[in-house]
């Protein structure tokens, strides 16, 4: 079952996220948006990244308008780094419920006019393909990372001049297809090199793969990956108390930290993870079951405990397919306790909230 819910997941992805990829860049950048995005670029960003968004002005802020960052934008990896920052770095989160000044429509204005002033066009993707794995031998990379990359990124990938390429952060939710394109194209007008000319494609396959096997914690020898579990056995903690969610937000929404302070004292719950299951092999809250937002509904209906075990549901979105899906559970499946987390994935990794890795092809 859970083997033809992941293979649909694969298939349906092509159809699907081309569209949901869209939509998620919002609506055009309008005049008055444009205006308030310069001005806000300059009022909160210009300090580091500088007054042209040439990078560099402060902290090593990474260049905001180098081709090769602004092309190969997934949708989600440039905008969400300014809602929710990178922690451990000093990048921080600038969307309002993190506490910062800008609100998700701001932050998508300023996204969409970065790459409108730079004049890139993003690069025609297969987003099918986007959140693959590049496969690689890791120890090679290792040997590539250390020849190659340890003066600006640092031995523990804490960054010098360059990024925290280490960052669990950016790299639980940056794929692998993003990582290659800054290694072969490097970043234009910036000190990093495009590595397209000096490496063979196989040693940038393998630092690559390298990077990847860091996106649970540098030091951690090698990253046991998670199958997804079998059907009926969603329930995490099954011998804990339900959690104490307090009053929900809008009567849905569950913050970060209070997910996983409930996961932390070990309370019985299911989590749905809602994204296309590639995003779940990626990186997940640990014992979430991959349940895209365009799952057979009567299947996954069926699937979940009737007993008024709470689920809570997640996406990147950071809520819309997860609202989707509790909306269907609570109207056509009657299951009352349910929430969705607000922060969505990309905020709850960003805040420095642990994650796993997964394995879909199991
Ligand atoms: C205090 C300095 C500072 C400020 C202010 C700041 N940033 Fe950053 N930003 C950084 C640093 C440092 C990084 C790299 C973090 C890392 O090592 O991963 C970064 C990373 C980023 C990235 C990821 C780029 C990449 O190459 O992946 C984006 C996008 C970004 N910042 C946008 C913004 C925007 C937009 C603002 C204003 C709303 C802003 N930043 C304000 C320091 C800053
Ligand atoms: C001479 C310094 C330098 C070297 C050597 C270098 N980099 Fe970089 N790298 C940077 C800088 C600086 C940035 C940020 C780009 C910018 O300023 O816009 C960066 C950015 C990146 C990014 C994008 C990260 C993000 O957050 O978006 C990746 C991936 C990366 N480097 C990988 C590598 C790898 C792998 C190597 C070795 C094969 C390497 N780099 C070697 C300086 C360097």
């Amino acid at each position: 079952m859970t083997h033809r819910r992941l293979r649909t997941a694969v298939f349906l992805l092509a159809s699907l996220s081309a569209g949901a990829a869209s939509a998620q860049q919002g609506p055009a950048l309008t005049p008055e948006g444009a205006v308030k995005a310069e001005h806000n670029y300059q009022q909160y960003c210009a300090l580091c990244h500088g007054k042209e968004r040439e990078g560099h002005a402060n902290d090593h802020a990474p260049s905001l308008r180098s081709k090769s960052l602004l092309e190969s934008g997934f949708p989600m990896t440039i905008r969400e780094a300014i809602a929710y920052g990178r922690q451990g770095t000093p990048m921080g989160g600038y969307i309002d419920e993190v506490g910062g000044p800008l609100t998700r429509r701001d932050i998508v204005d300023l996204t969409l006019w970065l790459r409108e002033t730079a004049k890139v066009e993003p690069l025609e993707m297969d987003y099918r393909k986007g959140h693959d794995r590049i496969a690689g031998d890791v120890a090679r990379g290792a040997q590539v990372y250390r020849q190659n990359c340890v003066t600006c990124h640092g031995p523990e990938g804490e960054g010098v001049t360059g990024t925290a390429l280490g960052n669990a952060a950016m790299l639980a939710l940056t794929p692998d297809h993003f990582l290659r394109h800054a290694i072969v194209e490097g970043r234009q007008e910036t000190p990093m090199p495009a590595f397209g000319k000096v490496l063979s494609a196989s040693d940038i396959d393998n630092v690559t793969a390298f990077l990847r096997s860091r996106s649970t914690g540098w030091s951690t020898a090698t990253r046991a990956l998670r199958t997804p579990p079998p059907l009926g056995q969603y329930v995490i903690n099954p011998q804990g108390a339900a959690p104490d969610f307090g009053e929900l937000k809008d009567g849905r929404y569950v913050s970060a930290s209070v997910l996983d302070r409930e996961l932390r004292a070990q309370r019985r719950m299911v989590l749905l993870d809602t994204r296309v299951a590639s995003m779940w092999q990626m990186a997940h809250i640990e014992g979430a079951v991959p349940v895209p937002y365009y799952a057979n509904r009567e299947e996954a209906i069926a699937s979940l405990p009737r007993d008024g075990t709470w689920i809570v549901a997640y996406c990147e979105c950071p809520r819309a397919a997860a609202d989707s899906v509790v909306k269907w559970l609570r109207e056509e499946g009657g299951f009352e306790n349910t929430a969705v987390l607000h922060e969505g994935i990309q905020g709850w990794v960003s805040l420095g909230y642990p994650v796993v890795a997964g394995d879909a092809s199991k």
